[in-house]
């Protein structure tokens, strides 16, 4: 049985005040969960997003990384540098960052890569556009975008890698993949990792979906056979709505 794996994705918001507080009001209302609870969450916050959780059950990731371990790169961290301070997982390959900074399936496979060198458990996001679902190219990219993700690495490594499906017409629209359409989605991936990885890594892969979850459709989205938790973005700004989110089996 694969486990359900919870992640916020908190993109540009809450300094650390802000995430402090939040995981302070977060801790007792998870702390009975058997899902994996994760929360990625700015650079600047993360050193207090570590501090505060620690001795909780709420795991700490990041939203990015450079693929280099060091060097003239401005503005950039490296996956170095979020092992360093003890961040636990990374996020790759957003759409945000596909769309608006250029992130292409070749830095995304570096960043996978890099991000196994480091130690840091990747969250790899795969999605296709609206354009793209009404050509019917659905299936075609996001098989395409893992292939290319995962290239190179050793079945282990697949192993360790969630991968996080977001239809971008569904992320902060309040649009939401009908929970059929999304466990579809997510077997063809499934499918795809079969075939080059063999089937039982692909049973172990953690499938995640993203795209306005909520308290209100999680339990009916991660009910579903393939749809392993969910990349939650909007609602994991509320800790007692994300905890909803997270308790969905309760
Ligand atoms: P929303 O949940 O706000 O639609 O965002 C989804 C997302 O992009 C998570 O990474």
């Amino acid at each position: 049985m694969r486990r359900k794996v919870i992640a916020g994705n908190w993109k540009m918001n809450m300094l650390p005040g802000e995430a402090i507080e939040f995981i302070n009001e977060l801790t007792p209302l998870v702390k009975d969960t058997e899902n994996e609870v994760i929360l990625c969450v700015p650079y600047t916050d993360l050193f207090y997003a570590l501090l505060t959780a620690q001795n909780t059950n709420i795991k700490i990731g990041a939203q990015n990384m450079h693929f280099e371990e060091s060097g003239a790169y401005t503005g950039e961290v490296s996956g170095k540098m979020l092992k360093s301070i003890n961040v636990e997982y990374v996020i790759i390959g957003h759409s945000e960052r596909r769309q608006y900074f250029a992130e292409t399936d070749e830095t995304v496979n570096k960043k996978v890569k890099a991000a196994f060198k480091y130690e840091l458990k990747p969250i790899v996001c795969v999605g296709e556009t609206l354009e793209e679902r009404e050509a019917g190219k659905t299936v075609d990219i996001i098989t395409k975008q893992t292939e290319l993700a995962l290239e190179g690495l050793t079945n282990e490594q697949v192993e360790n890698t969630i991968i996080a499906y977001e239809p971008i017409w569904a992320i902060g629209t309040g649009k939401t993949a009908t929970s059929e359409d999304a466990n579809n989605s997510i077997k063809e991936i499934r499918n795809k990792i079969e075939k080059i990885y063999g089937q039982e890594t692909a049973s172990r892969v953690i499938i995640q979906y993203g795209g306005s979850v909520k308290s209100g459709n999680s339990k009916e989205l991660f009910g579903m056979s393939d749809i392993d938790g969910g990349l939650v973005g909007g609602a994991s700004l509320k800790a007692e709505e994300f905890s909803k989110i997270v308790n969905f089996d309760k």
